[in-house]
């Protein structure tokens, strides 16, 4: 069976923010203290914000599904980065994630070009990426596709504070 991509719609809600806190938790769980990382979860992959999420006309999710199975996925948006040049019509890269049994052959550049397609699709215009600043892998992807280094943040997961790196191109 082949991988699949498309765009995510409300009935994806359940899988979306189940597949967020299981990719999340497989890349950066040794960050945080179990408290921290268990609080974080419940805010920014609760149900609720998934549906906001899915039923905002300005934002897109998308799913990659392998043999009809949730493998990955993304969303973009208006950027709400804190940079001083942030301007309203803006984009972000929010979140691309892929399983990490999946990951290394191809699955996150495709669907980084399928984000970085509908965020310019009336148009090149500036886009916005937030990385953490060790995550050096993603940061070569992103290098890649034309985006450099214009800031930095702390980000905060619990009581812990994430040293975040701005990019962006155009
Ligand atoms: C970033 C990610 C979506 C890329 O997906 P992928 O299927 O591995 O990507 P591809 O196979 O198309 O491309 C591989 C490139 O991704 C990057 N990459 C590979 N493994 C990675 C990892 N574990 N974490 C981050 N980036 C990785 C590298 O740039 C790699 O290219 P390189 O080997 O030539 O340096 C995926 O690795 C992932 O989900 N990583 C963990 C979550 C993450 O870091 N998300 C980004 C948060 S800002």
């Amino acid at each position: 069976m082949s991988t699949t991509l498309r765009r995510a719609v409300a009935e994806d809600a359940q899988t979306l923010s189940a597949l967020g806190a299981r990719t999340f938790t497989e890349t950066f769980a040794h960050l945080y203290p179990p408290e921290d990382l268990a609080a974080f979860l419940a805010y920014a992959y609760g149900l609720e914000r998934t549906q906001r999420d899915l039923a905002d006309p300005d934002k897109a999710s998308w799913i990659l599904e392998k043999d009809g199975t949730a493998i990955g996925y993304a969303l973009a948006g208006p950027c709400d980065l804190p940079h001083p040049d942030v301007q309203a019509d803006h984009g972000e890269l929010k979140r691309i994630y892929v399983l990490k049994d999946h990951q290394g052959g191809g699955n996150g550049s495709r669907l980084l070009n399928t984000v970085l397609d509908w965020l310019e699709k009336d148009g090149p215009r500036p886009l916005w990426i937030g990385v953490w600043s060790e995550n050096f892998g993603a940061q070569r992807l992103y290098g890649r596709m034309g985006f450099t280094k214009v800031g930095e943040y702390f980000f905060p997961v619990g009581q812990v504070r994430d040293l975040e790196f701005i990019l962006r191109r155009g």
